[in-house]
């Protein structure tokens, strides 16, 4: 089966196509940062004006580089949620009038499976092994990714730690998220206050490898040892707080030094607890996922730390971590070969659809 995806939650126009053994065929995204990034971030009806600009052409891309045509379509899947509403429509629009034309079978896809998933694609024939820890000496051995498993998914919108037994929403079970914001919001605010642009989270990364994070030590949030709850605002307020008293550090050291210690605080937590929730899971290892991913801080201490534990690790390649369209097509198609479909009448919606544990802004939902 051949699935195109069609990605349009954010600031990414994306379609992709991508065969149910997860095989990439095409993956096209198209960035609207540089529309963004005047405003410090995403700027919701730019979004959504610049998706129906793209979209169109997004999708030829990405049929043109599979090297085929709707003709060797076998069925389209779509990001109907979490995300900004005017985008969230384009994209649902486009892919069900596509459906409807060529009547092909059509899934709506939460955003946030597409990340827990994005695992299991392959590009070039090669998918992404988990790692076992070293032994003696000599590299982790690698093997084929298996459920189930721990995801940490970090991302601009969204952080939390689900257990995933299975490809079907219920099989999918968050232990614990954010409380306030998104680890990569953190990161693009701390980026904004030092006045480094948008998106933070790639440019904080590059300073804080040459700055030194014991300088400016920030506690880390929540280190609370019973909750798998995350709580960024605090870090995030220590940096503004630094600048407000002391002006914006004025040397790029001085600035690396800063996003040094921002990184490692919030580095620390997510590993920590992703690590703690694999342990307490008894679950063979830890996925990361989302656009933090793509972090190298926290690829390292994620490894370090499976390892020290004795747990399997795996990441995802940038491409497949970040927003894209592979990953929607992909947790489609394992819809869609289990003869699910969704009708034409499917809305999008700001919120995820899988089960929250966590409250923004407090602690565990009240009881039925
Ligand atoms: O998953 P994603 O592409 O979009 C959302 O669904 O949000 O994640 C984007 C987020 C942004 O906040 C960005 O700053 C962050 O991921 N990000 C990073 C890095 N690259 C992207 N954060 C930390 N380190 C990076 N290298
Ligand atoms: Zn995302």
């Amino acid at each position: 089966m051949r699935i195109l995806g069609i990605e349009s939650s954010c600031d990414e126009t994306a379609a992709a196509i991508v065969s149910d053994d997860g095989e990439v065929l095409a993956d096209v995204v198209k960035s609207q940062i540089a529309l963004h990034a005047p405003y410090g971030g995403v700027v919701p009806e730019l979004a959504s004006r610049d998706h129906m600009r793209a979209i169109a052409a997004v999708i030829r891309e990405a049929l043109a580089r599979a090297g085929t045509t709707l003709d060797g379509i076998d069925g389209i899947a779509v990001t109907a949620r979490p995300g900004l509403s005017g985008a969230l429509l384009v994209g649902a629009q486009v892919a069900k009038g596509i459906a409807w034309a060529r009547e092909l079978p059509l899934v709506a896809v939460d955003h946030l499976v597409g990340h827990l998933l994005a695992v299991f694609l392959r590009r070039g024939g090669k998918g992404v092994p988990w790692i076992a820890p070293p032994t003696e000496g000599a590299p982790g051995q690698e093997s084929p990714m298996s459920y189930p498993f721990i995801a940490l998914l970090a991302s601009g919108g969204h952080t939390a730690i689900y257990r995933v037994d299975g490809s079907d929403q219920k099989s999918i079970r968050e232990l614990g998220a954010t409380r306030d914001d998104a680890a990569g919001e953190a990161f693009d605010k701390v980026a904004k206050v030092l006045g480094l642009g948008y998106p933070g989270g790639p440019v904080v990364d590059r300073l804080a490898a040459k700055g030194d994070a014991g300088r400016f030590a920030i506690p880390v949030p929540m280190a609370r040892k019973d909750s798998l709850e995350f709580s960024f605002s605090g870090v995030k307020s220590f940096v503004a707080r630094h600048v407000a008293e002391h002006g914006k550090p004025s040397t790029e050291a001085d600035v690396a030094d800063v996003c040094a210690g921002f990184q490692r605080a919030v580095v620390t937590s997510l590993v920590k607890k992703a690590v703690r929730a694999a342990l307490a899971e008894k679950v063979p290892g830890l996925v990361l996922g989302g656009g933090v991913a793509a972090n190298r801080e926290l690829r390292e201490t994620a490894a370090r730390a499976c390892a020290r534990a004795g747990l399997l690790f795996a990441v995802p390649p940038f491409a497949s971590c970040t927003d894209n369209a592979a990953m929607i097509a992909y947790a489609g198609s394992q819809r869609l070969v289990r003869g699910e479909r969704d009708a034409f009448s499917f809305t999008t919606a700001t919120r995820t659809s899988l089960e929250r544990v966590t409250r923004k802004g407090g602690g565990p939902r009240p009881g039925p």
